[in-house]
């Protein structure tokens, strides 16, 4: 773990005189004194000993409490500091092969500041529904911190990849005054008495953004009024979303690609552990290398046919389509060309095969589903006033869009990933639920 500045200079945080320490770097203080500060995880203790274990948000320390050494009466106090109660305890490091992670503290000395008995989340097993009704204290425990720690890490290295390669940040607006992805999911907002929507994608503003600056992105928050239960969507999720101009639909595909395996690979570098807490096989992730394959719409019906599964051509993938085209490749798949009748307004027509568009949709392996959907986007302005119109969506709202189409129109492309989709493959979770702080699914906005 990198140390923070102050500790790189020199001035760490002391308590009764020794460095406050974090648990993730407790091997390098084997054999000194150090302090902790967190709360107790757990404990358990058999007359003359005791064991804390404590956790600070970088992992858990299991700390040795001897009655002998620490006195009666604070022994009997460590008995009874209750779950989760914070405290401040501190003694010498010592390597120990039988201690979780190969190192506990002898235990000199602690400082209670503030429990209270009946934590709601005990080591019996709760239902989903319980879990999240406490989300604010789940995400304590260590497997919902790891996916959190891999979520940062995940966040980290998009930004981190496409800042390397020259983009600018660019984010939309939440307030949005139009649809972009269909109107049956639109989440509907008063705007001092004027209809306004919350945005369900940053696109319009980034290819503007993308006229002006060349190469961008959006990442923030995105809304759908998702209205059935399922394992992979979310009301509220995060998407990341890059368009570049003069870039074609393969530019983009390849973009993608090297996004996706930049930012496995840097999951994987930096947070093994905790995949390992999440009991994640690490072996399809590592497999994650481009190039990856690329079949076409009508090659991917074929699969799904070929699976059992029915499909008409023109079809929209639900789940179980999507899972028997990823699951006949061993790394991520491209499906592209898809009808023009599947897909958004603004997806440029195949000039071979005007029917399809140029568009692509990255499916993750092992069943995770679409984790990007990007399209080479109409650049003329008679072809989007068309499309527009088909649509049955109101010129008046895209005026500004279609300006864009006046001044300086060039082919250009982007696509956009979604960060909760993404990490729900990369920590391997059944339900999408847990790759976000606080998640807004059907019937739940609280916590
Ligand atoms: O395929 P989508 O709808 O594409 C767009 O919104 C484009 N305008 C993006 C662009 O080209 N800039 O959504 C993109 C991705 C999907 O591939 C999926 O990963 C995720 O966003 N996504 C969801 N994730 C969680 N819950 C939902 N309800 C989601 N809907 C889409
Ligand atoms: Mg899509």
């Amino acid at each position: 773990m990198e140390p923070e500045l102050a500790e790189r200079e020199g001035k760490r945080k002391e308590v009764e005189g020794r460095p406050v320490v974090r648990i993730a770097e407790i091997a390098d203080f084997a054999g000194r004194e150090v302090a902790i500060e967190g709360w107790l995880y757990n404990r358990r203790s058999s007359g003359r000993l005791a064991f804390l274990l404590l956790r600070d948000g970088t992992g858990v320390l299991q700390c040795l409490l001897a009655r002998d050494r620490l006195g009666e009466k604070a022994f009997a106090e460590a008995e009874a500091v209750p779950q989760e109660a914070s405290l401040t305890a501190w003694g010498t490091v010592r390597a120990d092969s039988r201690a979780p992670g190969g190192f506990e503290l002898s235990l000199a000395g602690f400082t209670v500041h503030q429990g209270e008995p009946d934590y709601p989340i005990t080591r019996k097993e709760h239902g989903p529904e319980f879990l999240l009704d406490h989300r604010h204290l789940w995400i304590r425990t260590p497997r919902q911190a790891a996916i959190l720690r891999i979520r940062s890490q995940a966040e980290w290295a998009f930004q981190e990849f496409l800042n390397e390669r020259g983009f600018v940040r660019v984010d939309g607006p939440i307030l949005t005054p139009n649809a972009v992805e269909g109107t049956t999911t639109l989440f509907r907002a008063d705007y001092f008495g004027e209809p306004a929507y919350l945005t369900q994608s940053s696109q319009l503003y980034a290819e503007a953004a993308a006229m002006a600056l060349g190469r961008v992105y959006a990442f923030g928050p995105t809304f759908r009024a998702e209205k059935s239960k399922t394992r992979r969507h979310l009301v509220e999720f995060w998407m990341l979303e890059p368009e570049v101009a003069y870039a074609t639909h393969e530019d983009v595909m390849r973009l993608a690609e090297e996004l996706v395996a930049y930012a496995v690979a840097r999951v994987l570098a930096r947070c093994e552990p905790e995949l390992r807490t999440l009991g994640r096989d690490l072996a399809p992730l590592r497999r994650v290398v481009p190039p990856f394959p690329v079949v076409s719409y009508d090659e991917a019906v074929e699969l799904v046919r070929r699976s059992g599964l029915e499909m008409e051509w023109g079809d929209d993938f639900g789940a179980p389509q999507e899972t028997a085209v990823a699951t006949a490749f061993d790394r991520p798949v491209f499906v592209e060309r898809y009808p023009a009748k599947a897909k958004a307004f603004y997806m440029q027509p195949d000039p071979a095969r005007p029917e399809v568009v140029l568009c692509a949709d990255l499916l993750a392996p092992e069943g995770y589903g679409e984790i990007v959907g990007g399209s080479q986007r109409i650049h003329d302005l008679d072809l989007l006033r068309e499309r527009i119109a088909q649509f049955g969506l109101p010129e008046e709202a895209f005026r500004w869009y279609l300006d864009l189409r006046r001044w300086g129109s060039v082919p250009h492309s982007g696509f956009g990933l979604g960060l909760e989709r993404f990490l729900a493959w990369i920590c391997g979770l059944r339900h999408i639920r847990e790759t976000i702080p606080f998640p807004r699914l059907l019937n739940r906005l609280t916590p």
